[in-house]
């Protein structure tokens, strides 16, 4: 993954960047990090996330995303959009106001699913937006970054959708908080059932 060798000769030659990782290797050793420094990493990086994000699969090339990248006062802003509809439901307005500003960086992923075009079945389109949700977290692993997908209340509260515009088929498919992961961070253990307990083989053995 992500090798300039690899890269070189496709329309994303320009998106080339050292290769630090096998793509297994970054499977299977990334990790939610929601820690980070403060310092933002730069435009032409996070722009590289979004491109490994729409080089996901999708079925029937629907392409049933779009992103917002929020940073300095669009997270303050956004911060205050969420402490408003979480003040008007009753909760706390201190917290969102805090949580939108736990990255230097957010990128959402809003999700256009196409269901009403002829042959596309709507569950697939959540597939691919989460599949282009994956690729770029891996993307940022593989460039040391540290990146966490959330959705909770902000996914869902009015005043937050009003911030991002939202169309009338539009939804929040998530949040991704993209940083640098603070010094010597390092997350808990894994809490993951493995694969063999949650693996059937039937006509392997014959
Ligand atoms: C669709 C989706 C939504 C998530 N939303 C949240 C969230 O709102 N808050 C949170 O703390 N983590 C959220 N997570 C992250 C998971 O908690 C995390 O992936 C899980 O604990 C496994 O940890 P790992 O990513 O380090 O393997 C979300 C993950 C996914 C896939």
């Amino acid at each position: 993954m992500g090798s300039s060798f690899h890269l070189e000769g496709t329309p994303y030659a320009d998106a080339a960047y050292p290769q630090v990782m096998e793509t297994y290797d970054a499977i299977m050793t990334r990790r939610s990090v929601g820690k980070t420094t403060g310092e933002r990493p730069d435009k032409d990086v996070i722009l590289k996330l979004i491109r490994a994000a729409v080089a996901a699969p999708n079925h029937h090339l629907t392409e049933p995303w779009r992103f917002v990248v929020l940073s300095g006062s669009a997270l303050e802003e956004f911060g205050d959009a969420w402490a408003t509809g979480a003040e008007r439901e009753g909760k706390d307005p201190a917290g969102p106001k805090e949580k939108a500003l736990r990255a230097p960086v957010i990128i959402v992923v809003i999700e256009r699913p196409k269901g009403h075009l002829p042959k596309v079945i709507e569950v697939e389109e959540h597939y691919a937006v989460g599949a282009a949700m994956q690729n770029a977290l891996l993307a940022a692993h593989e460039m040391g970054l540290a990146a966490m997908l959330r959705t909770g209340p902000a996914a869902h509260i009015k005043e937050c959708h009003d911030f991002l515009e939202l169309g009338d088929h539009e939804l929040v498919a998530g949040y991704i908080s993209v940083g640098f992961p603070p010094e010597g961070f390092k997350p808990g253990a894994p809490r993951k059932t493995p694969a063999e307990e949650l693996t059937e083989w039937r006509g392997w053995d014959e």
